[in-house]
């Protein structure tokens, strides 16, 4: 089935066409900056000229960087705030799937990525703007887990281990690299996964980092399809029907 995949980020917004049996884009894909203030009305038409760059008129999957519940946004970490309590189905249209990004993600790291063929509890982290979650067992996904929202001495987990503490800080990656340590560390002792699968951005810079975790005998890997997963994720999501709104 073919779907028009689209992530919203902090600082793009990106859309693709996918054959979500595949799990592979089928057109190149098209990126427009996240406009500022990235108040829904804005985002919304955005993701109508995505539409249109595609001539698409078919189904449609898009991915929200906080909790999307029963068609409607619940949180707005590091969005405007005027998200919150939107309706997913006034906002883009009936019929448009609407997801959480890091679950998008997720599914589509679980299905054709680092997390394939694996039967076992598996949680994956996002590390961008802020940090997202999507956990898994025997590949089913439950929905809008925020562990990025953990604390850790008295903070917020993705204000101390996100891609964009790193930056904002100026931290080393050996500095950074053991607040994220700190933090999987916390996580494997709440869930005992048995995979972890690092994802977001700095996914693609796994070399600078990873090697300087260590979880023992919990593995954790660098998700595969980088900044693809989402759109994939947000396809797939849609072509299973993913929840319809709640009217
Ligand atoms: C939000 C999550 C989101 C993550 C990555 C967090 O601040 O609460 O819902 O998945 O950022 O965008």
């Amino acid at each position: 089935m073919e779907v028009l995949g689209i992530d919203i980020g902090g600082s793009g917004i990106k859309g693709a066409t996918v054959d979500t049996v595949a799990g592979r884009l089928t057109r190149e894909r098209f990126r427009i900056p996240t406009p500022v203030p990235s108040s829904p009305a804005a985002v919304a038409e955005t993701v109508k000229l995505i539409m249109e760059h595609f001539s698409w008129s078919g189904p449609v999957g898009v991915t929200y960087p906080g909790v999307v519940r029963d068609g409607v946004i619940r949180t707005a970490a590091n969005v405007d705030r005027s998200w919150i309590g939107v309706k997913t189905s006034e906002l883009f249209g009936e019929g448009v799937a609407v997801l959480n990004d890091a679950d998008a993600a997720g599914i589509a790291e679980v299905a054709f990525g680092a997390g394939r063929g694996h039967a076992g509890v598996v949680l994956m982290l996002t590390f961008g703007t802020g940090i997202g979650s999507a956990l898994f067992t025997g590949g089913r996904l439950v929905p809008n887990t925020e562990f990025g929202h953990v604390e850790i001495r008295g903070k917020e987990a993705e204000h101390r281990a996100s891609d964009h503490a790193r930056e904002a800080h100026d931290l080393s990656w050996e500095k950074w690299a053991a607040h994220v340590e700190e933090y999987l560390v916390h996580m494997r002792d709440l869930l005992w996964p048995s995979l972890i699968i690092v994802g977001g951005g700095v996914s693609k810079k796994a070399d600078r980092f990873l090697p300087l975790i260590d979880l023992g005998d919990t593995p954790v890997v660098p998700a595969v399809l980088l900044n693809e997963a989402g759109i994939i994720g947000a396809a797939m999501a849609a072509a299973a029907g993913h929840p319809a709104p709640a009217s």
